[in-house]
C-alpha cells in the first residue's frame, strides 16, 4: 500500500516502520507523501490506538533528509520542503492517539527530528543521535533547532546543533531525550508494553494530556487554560463517568473512547 513503509496493527498498536534500508532509510520526497497519507489512517482508523514510528534494518532509525534531493535546490523550493517537513511533523506531534518513536540506530537530522516530534522515544543501545547539517552547510529544517533546545535544554543543544556532533544512546538518555535504552531486540515490545497500559485509558483523556502537554510550547496558547478546558471537556464523557464508577465499585473501567 505504501512505497516507503511497511505497517502493521496489532491488538490496537500500529507499527510504522521507514523502509529504505539500503539508503537507511532516508526521508526523500516519497516517504514525506506516504508519511502523510498514514497519517491521515491514524487519525482516521478507531481501530489504531496507538502508534510506534521505527525504521527498517539494524542500521538506522532514520539517516536523515534524503541528500540526493537538495541537489540544485533553489531558495525557495528549500524553503517550501522545510515547510512540508515541519507540517508533517507537527501532525505526528499533534496525533490525539500516542506515538512513540523506536529509535533502532542512527536518528541524525531529519531522523532526530522525526524522533522528537514523536511523544517520547525509546532507544536501542546502538542508537546515535545527531544534527550534522552543519556538515553540509545547512541548519535543521524539520523543527529540529526547536524541538532539541525543548527537550534537552538550550546548552546541550547549541552544542550539538553547532557541532553537527553525535550522541550515543547513554549520552541521550542522561539528556532525558530518551526515555529508555534496551538491547535491540527488546525495543518494539518495551515499547508494546507500554503502549498497552496506555490503550487501556480512556482514550479521549490521553489525546487530552497529549494536547495540553504541548501547549507547553505552542506561543498561541495558555497551556494551563488548555487543561482546564481539557479538564472540563472530560467530565462530558460517557468514560469519565465510567471511570470514576469503576473506582467506586472497585472493578476495572471499560473505556469505549466515548
Ligand atoms: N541521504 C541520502 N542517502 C543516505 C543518507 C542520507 N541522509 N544517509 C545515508 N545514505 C546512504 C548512503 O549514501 C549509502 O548509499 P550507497 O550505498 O548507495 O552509497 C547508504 O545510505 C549507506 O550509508 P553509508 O554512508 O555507506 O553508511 P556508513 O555506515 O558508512 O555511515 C552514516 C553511516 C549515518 C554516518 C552516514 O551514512 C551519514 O553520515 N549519513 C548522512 C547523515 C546526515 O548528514 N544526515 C542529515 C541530512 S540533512
Amino acid at each position: 500500500m505504501y512505497q516507503t513503509l511497511l505497517t502493521t496493527l496489532d491488538n490496537g498498536i500500529f507499527t510504522i516502520t521507514i523502509n529504505r534500508p539500503d539508503k537507511l532509510n532516508a526521508l526523500n520526497k516519497q516517504v514525506f507523501i506516504d508519511l502523510n497519507t498514514v497519517l491521515d489512517e491514524v487519525y482516521a482508523n478507531a481501530d489504531i490506538r496507538s502508534v510506534i514510528i521505527t525504521g527498517s534494518g539494524a542500521k538506522a532509525f532514520v539517516a536523515g533528509a534524503d541528500i540526493t534531493e537538495f541537489n540544485g535546490l533553489s531558495k525557495e523550493a528549500s524553503t517550501a520542503m522545510a515547510k512540508k517537513g515541519q507540517d508533517t511533523f507537527f501532525r505526528i506531534e499533534r496525533s490525539p492517539k500516542p506515538i512513540v518513536a523506536c529509535v533502532n540506530g542512527f536518528a541524525l537530522g531529519g531522523g532526530c527530528e522525526l524522533a522528537m516530534s514523536s511523544h517520547f522515544r525509546i532507544a536501542s543501545d546502538n542508537a546515535k543521535f545527531g544534527q550534522p547539517e552543519v556538515n553540509l552547510g545547512l541548519i535543521p529544517g524539520y523543527g529540529g533547532t526547536q524541538r532539541l533546545v525543548q527537550l534537552i535544554g538550550k546548552g546541550r543543544a547549541m552544542e550539538l546543533l553547532m557541532s553537527g556532533g553525535m550522541i550515543d544512546a547513554a549520552a541521550a538518555l542522561q539528556y532525558g531525550l530518551v526515555n529508555y535504552v534496551v538491547p535491540q531486540e527488546e525495543l518494539l515490545n518495551k515499547a508494546r508494553s507500554i503502549l498497552d497500559t496506555i490503550n487501556t485509558k480512556a482514550p479521549i483523556a490521553v489525546g487530552k494530556c497529549i494536547e495540553s502537554a504541548n501547549a507547553v510550547f505552542d506561543e498561541t496558547k495558555n497551556g494551563f487554560e488548555v487543561e482546564i478546558n481539557s479538564f472540563g471537556d472530560c467530565f462530558g464523557t460517557d468514560d469519565m463517568k465510567e471511570g470514576t464508577a469503576a473506582f467506586l465499585e472497585k472493578r476495572k473501567p471499560n473505556f469505549t473512547g466515548k
